[in-house]
């Protein structure tokens, strides 16, 4: 399997753009996301709904991070993911998530279990039927751990049990932690939009054009 390039997001446009632009192969948003859109998750999810219909591409929508009964996280997910077969529905790595996770892998709910910091938790979620898993690597970084060993251990453990749980390398910063997720094998990376345009500008393919360009100016007398 190759790895994907998600886009982390709740602005239509930003969306809109990489869909067109990027080929973006999913989309993941959360909460915070959702509020600097100014959008509720229902708004959201209609909204997107009309973007991503009839491609291949995911949405992973986050349930309000209220919720503590695994029934009423079950309810609302399942209300979710009912309005489109592109919902993948975002649950914390919770035991009240993980509770959750097993009701709606048994009834064919694709879970996005979020908020992983460690492996045990990466681990239940595989157990349990996650169709992804999302260990957060810039929250880690930002707070002085390093993630080579962390994504490394997930990627390992996880396709090593055989289990089918995509891992999605979140919270992305840097096109260093590109690297480090294409280089443990993950599947999925998802970043914000400015980690996206900073990743593809780099200053030596700007260097390069310049040289290039007085070359072809030599040649051609301009
Ligand atoms: C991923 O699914 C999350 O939405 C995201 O990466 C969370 O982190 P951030 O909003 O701090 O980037």
């Amino acid at each position: 399997m190759r790895m994907k390039f998600f886009l982390d997001s709740a602005n239509l446009e930003e969306i809109k753009y990489a869909i067109k632009k990027w080929k973006i192969d999913g989309i993941t948003t959360n909460p915070r996301h959702l509020m600097v859109a100014g959008m509720t998750v229902e708004d959201f999810a209609r909204e997107v709904k009309e973007l991503v219909e009839g491609t291949h591409i995911t949405v992973s929508l986050e349930v309000n991070p209220h919720l503590e009964d695994p029934k009423e996280i079950v309810d609302q997910a399942t209300s979710l993911a009912s309005l489109s077969n592109n919902f993948v529905i975002k649950i914390p790595a919770t035991e009240s998530g993980f509770e959750a996770l097993a009701e709606l892998s048994s009834k064919g709910v694709k879970v996005n279990i979020t908020l992983v910091f460690n492996l045990v938790q990466a681990l239940q979620a595989a157990r349990l039927g996650a169709y992804y898993i999302s260990p957060f690597v810039g929250w880690r970084e930002e707070r002085g751990e390093l993630n080579t060993d962390f994504i490394n251990q997930i990627v390992k453990a996880v396709k090593g049990y055989g289990y089918s749980s995509q891992i999605i390398v979140a919270a992305v910063r840097s096109a260093k932690h590109f690297v480090e997720a294409a280089l443990a094998g993950a599947d999925i990376v998802t970043a914000g939009f400015q980690v996206y345009k900073r990743a593809f500008d780099n200053p030596y393919t700007r260097m390069g054009l310049q040289i290039f360009s007085d070359a072809w100016n030599s040649i051609y007398g301009r």
